[in-house]
């Protein structure tokens, strides 16, 4: 029934690929340490999270080749609490008639003890990548959760459905189940360029039938939805976009693509979802393609490609590119989705500092604390002044630091990376409310990144940075007296291995 030795030629290549260019990867001072990364060259979209086993299993799409995008495979990381990670061997690669230019994003989910991959095969069919171009969505299968054979009943989805649906551009299936059925989620867009989602049922995970247009833009939510998720939390259905081509519109949307959700009710028999408006999860620069699952505590865990198309990615030079957001726990609170980083995310703190009750007034520089790869909490009561933050990564000698200031006047936290170093600069903004004349923020700062969770979660901004390796002071600084009623700082540990230096290599 399964299509095979091609399959595994195109994988046992990619991973000699990827071993003979590790070694120069490993010595660069922006690679992450306990952010999931590639071994080697380019990562995009999170892909097949899953739960299997009684490990966590993250697929990404991978071109295993170059630091540039290019055909796609999907790489593979797991871990038994989403806090170490290890590499395995490529799971995907293109290698049929129908996936020859990539297997592009998916998901996976458990089935009588095996885990089944549904992806999106890419063709090109001429030379424009926007019109020119044959994607059908194929079923692949792993009984160990490695080792994947296509389908021979492939493509399983063998074209969009008739309709205001666009042929050529259908993609990103994710799983679900409900009740004794499955269920997917395509990407996808009118004939006239507005975004939707299609759904689709199905008994085996081998046919699928359409159901329904499931949502689609107003006219405001882009020309394309990617990577949708869809999922029941607390009460209520959430349908997870990645829209391409949103318009800016005040202090949101301005990345080249978005990422959010609506939230409302899908009905299982027509295929219909009721919903209200689209909002961010994420306000910074670099979070796309977010994919979920729920996990074996019954969490709904989410995890995005921190990176966004067309940004420059100083790394790309040194043959890797792209990593993912620590994984961040859903809740909702107030109707909103909250995020924060999983609480097994402590395990990797270590040389704990603590002050209390610190007055700033101007700026003031910690001395004894720096780094380049900690976590940092603070409270920090606002007493009468207006503006006020906190700068990190910070190089006075070289003129470096990436600054998050809160602006009372206008209730807005701006997160600016002009004198980040090398790469991308910018600010984005997001509203914010003291809660008691506080603020409470948690950094996360690892090489190349900084992720902030600003009062418990209510929002969060992510963003790619590329200090100078010397660039590790931390300072607070406000106009009038601010207290820092609480600020402490850990170390974070490396946490993701690489199986092949380690010898537990892609074969
Ligand atoms: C989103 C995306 C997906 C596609 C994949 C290709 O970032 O464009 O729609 O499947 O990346 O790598």
């Amino acid at each position: 029934m399964w299509i095979d030795s091609r399959h595994q030629e195109a994988i046992e290549r990619a991973a000699l690929s990827i071993r003979h260019n590790m070694k120069k990867v490993s010595g660069d001072h922006w690679r992450p340490n306990y952010h999931i990364s590639t071994e080697a060259f380019w990562m995009n979209d999170p892909n097949g999270f899953s739960t299997f086993k009684n490990e966590y299993h993250l697929f990404y799409q991978h071109h295993p080749y170059s630091a540039e995008w290019g055909p796609m495979f999907w790489g593979h990381v797991k871990s038994e609490d989403l806090v170490f990670w290890e590499h395995l061997p490529i799971a995907l690669a293109p290698s049929e008639d129908y996936d020859l230019d990539g297997c592009f994003s998916g998901s996976t989910i458990e089935k009588d003890g095996f885990l089944y991959a549904l992806y999106t095969g890419n063709v090109w069919t001429g030379n424009d990548q926007d019109t020119d171009l044959r994607q059908t969505q194929c079923l692949a299968v792993s009984e160990d959760g490695v080792h994947f054979n296509k389908s021979s009943k492939n493509p399983v989805i063998s074209s969009a459905p008739n309709g205001d649906i666009h042929p050529h551009h259908f993609r990103d299936p994710k799983m679900w189940k409900h009740g004794d059925d499955y269920y997917c989620v395509v990407g996808s867009r009118t004939k006239d360029q507005q975004g939707q989602a299609l759904l689709y049922r199905s008994k085996d995970l081998i046919d699928w039938h359409f159901m329904n247009v499931m949502a689609k833009s107003d006219g405001q939510l882009g020309y394309m939805w990617e990577c949708p998720d869809f999922f029941h939390l607390d009460g209520q259905d959430v349908l997870m976009i990645s829209p391409q081509g949103m318009k800016p519109k005040d202090y949101r949307y301005h990345n080249l693509h978005q990422a959010g959700y609506i939230q409302g009710k899908l009905d299982y028999e027509t295929g219909m979802f009721s919903h209200g408006d689209f909002r961010l999860l994420d306000y910074g620069f670099d979070f796309y393609a977010p994919q979920t699952i729920q996990d074996f505590q019954g969490r709904r865990i989410m995890v995005a490609w921190m990176a966004m198309w067309e940004s420059e990615m100083p790394e790309q030079k040194n043959n890797w590119a792209g990593a993912m957001t620590i994984p961040r726990e859903l809740t909702i609170q107030d109707n909103e989705i909250i995020s924060n980083p999983i609480l097994e995310i402590e395990k990797l703190r270590e040389n704990a500092v603590q002050y209390k009750n610190i007055t700033v007034e101007g700026e003031h520089t910690f001395n004894q604390i720096s780094g380049d790869s900690y976590e940092l909490e603070v409270i920090i009561d606002a007493q009468a002044s207006l503006t006020f933050g906190v700068k990190v990564r910070k190089s006075e000698a070289l003129n470096q630091e990436t600054l998050l200031m809160y602006n009372r006047a206008e209730s807005l936290l701006e997160l600016n990376r002009d004198r980040s170093g090398s790469g991308p600069k910018g600010s984005r903004v997001v509203p914010v409310k003291l809660h008691d004349n506080k603020l409470c923020l948690r950094i996360f700062i690892d090489k190349s990144s900084i992720e902030v969770f600003i009062n418990n979660g209510e929002k969060v901004m992510s963003a790619r940075i590329y200090p100078d390796q010397t660039a590790k002071g931390i300072s607070f600084f406000s106009e009038k007296e601010i207290t820092l009623i609480k600020f402490q700082k850990w170390d974070l540990n490396k946490s993701v291995s690489n199986g092949s230096i380690e010898g537990n290599s892609s074969s």
